[in-house]
C-alpha cells in the first residue's frame, strides 16, 4: 500500500512520573533513565517531525514536567509548524510555571481526572494529595489563559462517579472531556483483576451516558475514546446493543478520526497514520505498544524518523495486514466487519501476536467477562 504521511505522534519525553496508577500503560523499564533523550536529541526529533509534515504532536510521558528541560522542549515546539498538546497529571504546576506555560504556544494542556473529589482520584491514581495539586495547578493555568481539557481514565475504581466527575470537572471551568477506555498494556495487565471493568459495569456507564446525552443533559463536551480507531468498537456497541440501544451508537462518533482505512483493514492507525516515540528514542506504532519491547519499530539513535517510518519491517506489516489475517476467536465473530478486531496493542500484549484477537471483548469469553 501507498505510505501516507503521519498525521500525529505521541511523544513520550520521559518514562518517569511521580505517581503510580495502577492501570499505567506507559510503565516501561526506567532502569535506564539516565539514558533518555536529550535535549539537543528532542530538538532534532522536532526538526524531522516536521520534514515529515506531521500534523499534531501530544508530548507526554511518564510525567513530562518532570523534566527540568520542560520549558524548553516547549520553546522548540512552538518554533515548530506541527501543532502541539501536553498530557499530564499537573500536580508539578506551580503558578510560576503556570505563567511560563501561558507564555507558549501550546494548544492545550489534556489534564487527568480521575474522580470528583480526592477519594476517588487519589485511589486511581495511588498517591494521596495528588487530586489537591492538579486542582491548584488548573486554577494557576486557567488564570494564565492556557487551554485544559480533561481526561478521565475509566476503571473499577472510579465507574460509580463517572457522572459526578463530569459535573465536577464542568465546576471548575473545563468544558471538554474525554473518557478513555483501558488498554490492558503496561501495568494495567498486571492489574486486570482489580481496575478492569466488567461487562455489566461498562453496561451501566454507558447506559447512564447515552441516557444523559439523549436528553441533553450532559453537563461538558464529551467524548468516548475506546482503545481501538473503529467507527463501532466493541467497548460501546456492545454494552448499547446488549441494551437495545444500538441506533445510538453514532451519538459516539469519534469526531477526530482523521484515519481513511481501507475497508477490510484492522481499526488500527499505529503505524499507518500515527506513531510513538518513547523517551529513549524507540519508535513504535503507537502509545499503547510502548511497554512491549517486541513492537519498537526501529530507534531514532540508529536511524532517521523518515527511514523507520518508511522502512520498518513492523510498519509494513502493520500498514499490509488485513482483517483476514486474524487469528482466534474474532475470526468466526459476526461483528467482525464492524468491529474491525478491536486494538493491536491489546491483543498483542494478551496474545502475543499482531494479528491475534482482542480477549479484552466479552465476545471471545476469555475475560471472564458476563455478557
Ligand atoms: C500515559 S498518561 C501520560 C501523561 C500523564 N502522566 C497523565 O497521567 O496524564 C496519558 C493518559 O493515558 C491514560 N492512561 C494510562 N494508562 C492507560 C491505560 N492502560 N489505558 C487507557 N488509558 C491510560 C492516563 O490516565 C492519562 O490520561
Ligand atoms: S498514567 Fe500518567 S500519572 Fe499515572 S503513572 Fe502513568 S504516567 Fe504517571
Ligand atoms: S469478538 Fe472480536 S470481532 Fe467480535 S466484537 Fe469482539 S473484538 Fe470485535
Amino acid at each position: 500500500m501507498t505510505i501516507k504521511k503521519p498525521y500525529y505522534v505521541d511523544f513520550l519525553v520521559t518514562s518517569k512520573c511521580n505517581l503510580k496508577c495502577s492501570f499505567c500503560s506507559a510503565a516501561i523499564n526506567s532502569k535506564n533513565a539516565h539514558d533518555e533523550l536529550t535535549l539537543s536529541e528532542i530538538q532534532n526529533i522536532f526538526r524531522e517531525l516536521d520534514e515529515l509534515q506531521v500534523l499534531r504532536v501530544a508530548i507526554e510521558g511518564g510525567e513530562p514536567f518532570l523534566r527540568k528541560d520542560i520549558l524548553d522542549i516547549m520553546k522548540f515546539a512552538d518554533q515548530c509548524d506541527f501543532d502541539y498538546y501536553i498530557n499530564t497529571n499537573a500536580t508539578l504546576i506551580d503558578q510560576e510555571l503556570a505563567k511560563k506555560i501561558g507564555q507558549t504556544t501550546v494548544s492545550k494542556l489534556c489534564i487527568s481526572i480521575d474522580g470528583p473529589n480526592d477519594l476517588i482520584h487519589d485511589s486511581s491514581r495511588c498517591v494521596k494529595g495528588s487530586f489537591k495539586k492538579t486542582i491548584n495547578a488548573i486554577n494557576y493555568l486557567k488564570k494564565e489563559k492556557v487551554n485544559i481539557d480533561a481526561i478521565i481514565t475509566i476503571s473499577k475504581i472510579n465507574n460509580n462517579h463517572i457522572v459526578d466527575t463530569l459535573r465536577f470537572i464542568k465546576s471548575i471551568g473545563i468544558n471538554n472531556v474525554a473518557i478513555m477506555f483501558l488498554a490492558t498494556v503496561g501495568d494495567a495487565y498486571k492489574n486486570l483483576k482489580n481496575i478492569y471493568l466488567s461487562f455489566n459495569e461498562l453496561k451501566q456507564v454507558l447506559y447512564d451516558l447515552t441516557v444523559l446525552k439523549l436528553e441533553n443533559k450532559l453537563p461538558v463536551d464529551l467524548s468516548l475514546v475506546p482503545t481501538g480507531e473503529s467507527l463501532c468498537p466493541w467497548e460501546i456497541y456492545l454494552p448499547l446493543k446488549e441494551l437495545g440501544m444500538e441506533e445510538h451508537l453514532g451519538l459516539w462518533k469519534n469526531q477526530n478520526l482523521v484515519s481513511s482505512l481501507p475497508t477490510n483493514s484492522f481499526a488500527c492507525t499505529a503505524g499507518r497514520d500515527n506513531f510513538a516515540i518513547d523517551s529513549f528514542g524507540n519508535v513504535f506504532g503507537c502509545s499503547l505498544m510502548v511497554s512491549m519491547n517486541d513492537l519498537a519499530a526501529g530507534n531514532y539513535r540508529n536511524s532517521s524518523l523518515k527511514q523507520i517510518w518508511h522502512e520498518s519491517t513492523l510498519f509494513n506489516k502493520l500498514r499490509n495486514s488485513s482483517l483476514s489475517n486474524i487469528i482466534g476467536e474474532c475470526k468466526s465473530c459476526k461483528y467482525l466487519d464492524k468491529c474491525k478486531g478491536g486494538c493491536r496493542a491489546c491483543a498483542f500484549d494478551l496474545n502475543k501476536s499482531i494479528y491475534a484477537s482482542d480477549t479484552r471483548c466479552p465476545l471471545t469469553k476469555k475475560t471472564g467477562a458476563d455478557l
